[in-house]
This record gives C-alpha cells, structure tokens and sequence, in this order.
C-alpha cells in the first residue's frame, strides 16, 4: 500500500511492515501472539460448514488456524487491500481450495454477492476514523447471514491513564489516534445500532484485548 488514505492510522501498512508482520506480532508480543490468537479463535466455536469472511486478513496467519476447524464444505474468503500481504496470503493456501482471497477496500461499501456465518476483524477497526467504522460494520451487517456471529479481536475498553506507566508508555508509542478513540467507546452500545446483539466476549493479554461475539439479530 503506498497511499495511506488515513495518515494517523497504524493499520494501512507499509510494505516493510506487511512483509515481516508475522515476525513482528512475535517479538511485540514477547512470543504471546500464537498462544493467545489460538485461544481467541477456539473461542468463535467454528462448526464444520462455516462460510467464514476475515476482514483485513493480513498473511492468512489467522485464516489458517481458523482453517483447521473447517470440513470440506467450510469455506473462508481473506480480505485486504496490501499487496504484500495478498502475496503471502497466497502462498499460504497456494494447496487449499477452502480458503480464497479478495483484494478490497472494506471502508467502503461493497458487495461480495454472499453471506457469512461468521465475520471476523482482527486488529483493523481500531485503525479508522470513527465515522469509517460505521462504513466497515454496515458493510459486516450486510455480509452476515440472519442469526450469523460477527467477531471483533481489537483493544478492549479501557482508561490508558489508569495503564501502568510501561504498558501506557508503549501503548502510546506503539498504537495510533485511532485506537485512543476506539477504546474509549462502548461497543456493544454502538453495534447495538446496527442491529447486532447477544454479546458475548473474552479477554486476553491483561485484558488489555477482547474478542466481542455479537449475532445478527433483526
Ligand atoms: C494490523 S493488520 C492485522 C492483520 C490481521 N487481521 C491479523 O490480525 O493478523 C491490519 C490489516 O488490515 C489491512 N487493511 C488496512 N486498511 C484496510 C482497508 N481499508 N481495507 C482492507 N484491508 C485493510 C492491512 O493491509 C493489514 O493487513
């Protein structure tokens, strides 16, 4: 990606970044990241038939795991707008016909002719002004099957004064405008909105990250 549509945002990567992203997760996370992605996508319960849409799927790192639940007539289709990460995403499944890729911006509307059991957003809402957000959830809310689960694994709420001055210092350091605002707001609040509900959530990483369930309900 070369033009950052967002300047502030930290999930519009640079192509150094989408390349070694992986390795990066691992060291930021002190060698956490595997464990806890593990935990959190156990947690969505995937059954063998699930059609299942992964926004801003970055290297499949994520589809992959969520791969080794499916059955043959599960499916999963990876979206994001790097060419970088659709390269690795690619070589990922280059052997798998239950996973494909769709080269997409979701801050904007679109169509994909199909809807989903469950969609899944690791880490890229947060990176949105929040009127974009309002884009990308009515873009979920359309791709969902009625009674469909819709997963956000972001930030959890929390006060980044209340942070312990190390974890405050390199939250700051690290994350973007965005994810200040984002974890501020009340989620199921605004999701509400939109006609999703039945919340459920995990918390992970000292709670500083959540995985939010909500369902399609009207
Ligand atoms: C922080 S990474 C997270 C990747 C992956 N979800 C994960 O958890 O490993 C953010 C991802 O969102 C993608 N992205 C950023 N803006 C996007 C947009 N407008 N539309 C689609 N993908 C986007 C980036 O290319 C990148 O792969």
């Amino acid at each position: 990606m070369n033009t950052k549509l967002y300047p502030e945002s930290g999930v519009e990567l640079t192509p150094f970044t989408a390349r070694n992203y992986d390795r990066v997760m691992n060291i930021g996370s002190f060698g956490k990241y595997t464990g806890f992605i593990r935990n959190a996508i156990e947690a969505m319960n995937i059954g063998g038939d699930d059609q299942i849409l992964d926004l801003g799927c970055g290297t499949g790192r994520n589809a992959a795991i969520m791969e080794s639940y499916l059955g043959e007539n599960g499916h999963i289709t990876g979206v994001d707008i790097s060419k970088d990460m659709e390269k690795q995403f690619l070589a990922r499944f280059k052997d798998s016909n239950m996973v494909d890729f769709i080269n997409q911006r979701i801050d904007r509307p679109f169509d994909l002719c199909k809807q989903f059991d469950k969609i899944f957003i690791s880490f890229v809402i947060h990176g949105f002004p929040h009127d974009i957000r309002d884009v990308v959830i009515k873009n979920v809310y359309a791709h969902l099957k009625p009674g469909g689960s819709f997963f956000i694994l972001d930030f959890a709420e929390f006060d980044m004064d209340k942070m312990p001055a190390l974890h405050r210092f390199i939250f700051k350091k690290v994350e973007c405008i965005y994810a200040f605002d984002y974890i501020k707001r009340d989620w199921k609040s605004i999701l509400s909105g939109y006609g999703l509900g039945e919340f459920s959530e995990h918390h992970y990483l000292k709670k500083y990250v959540r995985l939010l369930q909500s369902m399609k309900i009207n």
